[in-house]
């Protein structure tokens, strides 16, 4: 199976995002997938022109020329997407999402009704692609990913691409501190990694997975102490504390 993997986070390999990717991906290799991984940072991905020429002046191509002209057949080819981002402003970051509207060439232009709703055919109907959602969060709750889900879900219903599932991770800050600090989350890798391989087996994560890289890390009130710790720290460096809780 081919996968290919974006990870839209600014801080890259060494980001909480890829906490959870590197071991995603690392099952999906073990059961057998060829995996590309990107980071939409290091990209070269322009704005989309609005101008649908891609539809009507050189159909399913893009006139711009940047790296998406290599993603593109990428894009086509591969039968597992998986979107990695941290919630930025509660949705995927920027990069990703200039990323995304470059897609629109792999469809075409007409209007067609599908499940009773408006929507472009794909110009390669017969291909089936699962995407797959990577994220992590800076608050504490769950919640904060529904923004981003809902986004996800309905950009795969867009696409003809199958949501075949997330791997949520709130408060990821506090998986990386734990990592980097000995403390035991091991449980947390190890169910990214298993879902890897559920995804390439089964095409589906299981809950049991899900909720392992989801549980909870700190309560709520020590989350919120430690947090405010670490920046009243480095705003008392610079002698600035005003407002702090
Ligand atoms: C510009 C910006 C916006 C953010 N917006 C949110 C937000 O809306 N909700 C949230 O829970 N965390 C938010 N965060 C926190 C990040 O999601 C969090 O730090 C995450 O662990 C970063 O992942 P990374 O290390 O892979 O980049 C934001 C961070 C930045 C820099």
């Amino acid at each position: 199976m081919k996968v290919l993997a974006f990870n839209a986070s600014p801080l890259m390999e060494r980001g909480n995002t890829a906490l959870l990717m590197v071991p995603l991906l690392e099952g999906m290799r073990e059961e057998g997938c060829e995996v590309e991984l990107f980071y939409t940072c290091k990209l070269r991905v322009k704005p989309c022109l609005g101008d649908n020429a891609c539809w009507t002046k050189t159909p399913g191509k893009c006139v711009q020329d940047d790296d998406v002209k290599m993603l593109l057949p990428k894009i086509q080819e591969a039968e597992m997407i998986v979107f990695g981002t941290p919630v930025y402003v509660d949705g995927m970051t920027g990069t990703l999402k200039n990323l995304i509207d470059r897609f629109i060439p792999t469809i075409e232009p007409y209007f067609v009704m599908r499940d009773g709703h408006c929507r472009h055919p794909s110009r390669n109907p017969d291909k089936h692609t699962k995407v797959v959602l990577v994220s992590n969060c800076g608050f504490w709750e769950m919640d904060n990913f529904e923004p981003l889900v809902t986004h996800m879900r309905a950009i795969c219903k867009n696409a003809c691409w199958e949501f075949a599932g997330a791997l949520l991770r709130p408060h990821g800050e506090a998986l990386g501190y734990m990592v980097r600090n000995g403390i035991p989350v091991q449980d947390v890798l190890d169910a990214a990694k298993d879902a890897g391989k559920e995804l390439v087996r089964n095409g589906k994560i299981s809950e049991k997975n899900m909720k392992t890289v989801s549980r909870n890390l700190v309560p709520l009130e020590t989350y919120v102490e430690i947090v405010n710790e670490s920046f009243k720290q480095a705003l008392d460096k610079l002698g600035q504390t005003k407002g702090s809780p």
